[in-house]
């Protein structure tokens, strides 16, 4: 094991800082609204590297359609949208009853409220409701239903879709249940991991920021 002459917070602290001092001044002000709403409601919203790390593979995959698990109050949509024209539509669930108005408040740009189609319900029947096809799926809400939504959406990814699975390390708990309390999600999210390492059907790596993110490109 490599000794780093930094500890993993001054990595974290580094990480989280940049996208806002590149952001243009027009989007400032929707990201801190964002940025608020989550300290006030203490919300566990997807964090800057991994948002960034999306809108950066966006400039070259290029997703026209995008369907989200789990949407909070849409802060993963500023990702999705941040100087992306090409999106067409994004589907966001939230089953909380809370998050919509939240949603609602916050200073949308035009062009991109148009894109958006926030649903509060549950993903599973969103989803089934789908009639079209995706290119990006990201998976970020109850864990233990992690495998399920990845089967589930599987017939509808397009040949080369991305599906973005967040938080997937769980504290490592895939490798030492004993990690967590909930031993049942902890055994889920280990079959989850067997499943993506066993799939012929997509391409994966995996990437250990914070508490990790699977990758998984459909292959065919
Ligand atoms: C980690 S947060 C999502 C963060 C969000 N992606 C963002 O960008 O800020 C997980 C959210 O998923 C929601 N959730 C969990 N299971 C769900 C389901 N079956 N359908 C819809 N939302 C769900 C939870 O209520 C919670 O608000």
């Amino acid at each position: 094991m490599r000794d780093y002459p930094f500890n993993f917070n001054q990595l974290k602290d580094f990480s989280e800082s940049v996208p806002y001092q590149k952001l243009s001044t027009e989007y400032k002000e929707l990201y801190q609204s964002l940025k608020e709403q989550e300290s006030k409601l203490n919300f566990p919203a997807i964090k800057n590297d991994v948002g960034s790390f999306i809108n950066f593979l966006f400039f070259w995959h290029r997703p026209k359609t995008i369907f989200e698990f789990g949407s909070g109050y849409g802060q993963s949509a500023f990702w999705y949208l941040l100087n992306q024209d090409q999106i067409e539509k994004i589907t966001l669930t939230e089953k909380r009853d809370d998050l919509q108005t939240v949603f609602n408040s916050l200073n949308w740009p035009n062009d991109w409220i148009k894109k958006i189609d926030y649903n509060q319900a549950d993903a599973f029947e969103v989803f089934e409701a789908q009639e079209g096809s995706f290119d990006f799926i990201l998976i970020d809400g109850v864990k233990a239903d992690y495998l399920k939504f990845l089967e589930l959406c599987y017939p509808k990814l397009n040949k080369g879709a991305l599906v973005l699975i967040d938080n997937s390390y769980w504290r490592g708990s895939f490798l030492d249940e004993e990690i967590v309390t909930k031993k049942k999600t902890a055994a889920n999210i280990k079959k989850l991991h067997e499943y993506i390492q066993e799939s012929v059907q997509f391409q994966s790596i995996f990437i250990p920021f914070e508490d990790g993110v699977s990758l998984l490109r459909k292959i065919d």
